[in-house]
């Protein structure tokens, strides 16, 4: 089975320590940052995880476009998300996209990310040290697991 995870992680690369830790368990797995690869060909993946800080309670509106012009249709795909906020309905915006395509979802793993965005930088942050080593083994557990 052949996986990718496409992600987005720009505010402190909270996310991508995630992708990295899975990508080092796992040297088979491909990394693709949206940003860099807008127009990434994933038809030669069946798994495909998405992978995302929160921005405005969703996944980030790059890598929802993404999806929506470039995840293939009838894929397995996983969900992979940090944010600052401990609680909310993030994954709403991706699911639907994902759904669209008929994709099947396999599963999703999130976590607090350190956040400093707006008022909470004049405060030093939230959510300070996360990812925190443990979590990220949950992540590379839960990619495991799938
Ligand atoms: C512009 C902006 C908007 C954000 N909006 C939210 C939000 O609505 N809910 C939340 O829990 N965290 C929010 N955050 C915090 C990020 O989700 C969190 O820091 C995340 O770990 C960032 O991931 P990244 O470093 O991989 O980009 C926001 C951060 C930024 C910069």
């Amino acid at each position: 089975m052949k996986t990718c995870i496409v992600y987005y992680s720009k505010h402190h690369g909270n996310t991508k320590k995630l992708v990295d830790a899975i990508a080092g368990a796992d040297g088979s797995v491909t990394l693709i940052d949206v940003t860099e690869h807008p127009d990434a060909d994933l038809s030669a993946f069946d798994r495909i995880g998405i992978a995302s800080g929160i921005y405005f309670s969703s996944f980030a509106a790059q890598i929802v476009a993404f999806a929506d012009a470039r995840l293939p249709e009838n894929r397995n795909v996983f969900y992979i998300y940090t944010h600052g906020a401990p609680v909310g309905g993030f994954l709403k915006g991706i699911r639907s996209v994902v759904k669209k395509k008929h994709c099947r979802e396999l599963g999703k793993y999130h976590c607090l990310g350190f956040d400093t965005f707006g008022p909470f930088g004049k405060i030093g942050g939230i959510a300070k040290g996360h990812p925190t080593e443990k979590e990220i083994a949950g992540a590379v557990r839960f990619y495991k697991e799938l």
